[in-house]
């Protein structure tokens, strides 16, 4: 590996975003507000405050106003400097947080999170990597990127937040089987994508966050066309836990599932409150 240091992280945000149609209609979902921030700026702001430089950004068709978001956007900027509006002069500018630069590359054919992240390769090269999922926004101090990278440096594993879901939702994530390690990290033994409940080997749920060793590129390259019939993240990773290389860390923080309308709305509720909205 060239360096130890997790500098970089993968937003896949070429996803189509059906559950919020017709509001994802000319709009991308990771654009989505969460009382006045997008959620991908959530993600972006995540990953700056865990130290990483380098975002990059998997996208498609359709979604150049996360780009136009992390850009300057000097019109803008002149007029509310000349009116003197300094407060949203600042928060225009916090889009982009600073010492951080903001990467594109796109993601051809939607065949999956695997897939998105392989797109990433070139730009990511040999050396540790974050993968940041923008629908899962999860309140946490520190943040939960920040948790994994910890981990990280440790332990020189890759590592999976993980989070005990209801036995009745584990078809909706990567479900993990683990050995205890210490009070914070967990062997990962086994990983399944979405298996019914009935053949899960636990409760134990993979969310959008990973710190992942670039060996997994080499997997992702000959990972054949899992569940749904797209090229699977979790297939890859399961190719490392054979060889013991993966833990998994129960994080601290709250997430909300803004994939979901009903996750979405106790996301604005629950930022809110902390804003003093509600
Ligand atoms: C993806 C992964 C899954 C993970 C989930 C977390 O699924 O494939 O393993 O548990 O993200 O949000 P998706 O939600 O993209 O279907």
């Amino acid at each position: 590996m060239t360096t130890n240091r997790v500098r970089k992280a993968v937003f896949p945000v070429a996803g189509l975003g059906t559950r919020f149609l017709p509001a994802t209609k000319a709009m991308p979902k990771e654009m989505l507000p969460v009382v006045d921030k997008p959620l991908i700026q959530y993600a972006v702001e995540e990953a700056a405050a865990a130290g990483i430089e380098q975002m990059i950004f998997v996208t498609g068709r359709g979604k150049r106003a996360i780009e136009d978001h992390f850009d300057r956007a000097p019109e803008l900027e002149q007029i509310l400097d000349a009116q003197r509006k300094h407060e949203l002069l600042e928060l225009l500018m916090s889009a982009t947080p600073p010492g951080v630069n903001f990467v594109y590359v796109r993601q051809p054919e939607p065949l999956g999170l695997g897939h998105a992240v392989l797109c990433a390769e070139q730009i990511v090269g040999d050396e540790p990597f974050a993968v940041i999922l923008a629908d899962d926004l999860i309140d946490a101090n520190p943040g939960v990127t920040a948790q994994l990278v910890e981990s990280y440096r440790r332990t020189g594993a890759s590592v999976l937040a993980v989070e005990d879901v209801p036995p009745a939702d584990t078809s909706k994530y990567g479900i993990v089987a683990t050995e205890r390690m210490n009070k914070l990290e967990e062997r990962v033994t086994r990983i399944v994508e979405k298996p019914q409940p009935e053949e899960a080997p636990s409760t134990l749920a993979v969310v959008g966050r990973y710190v992942l060793r670039p060996e997994v590129f080499t997997e992702l390259a000959t990972t054949p066309r899992g569940r749904g019939g797209e090229i699977q993240l979790t297939d890859a990773i399961a190719r490392r836990v054979a060889r013991g290389e993966v833990i998994a860390r129960r994080f601290e923080g709250k997430r909300y599932d803004c994939g979901s309308k009903q996750g979405w709305l106790n996301a604005n509720l629950g930022i809110g409150r902390n804003l003093g909205l509600v």
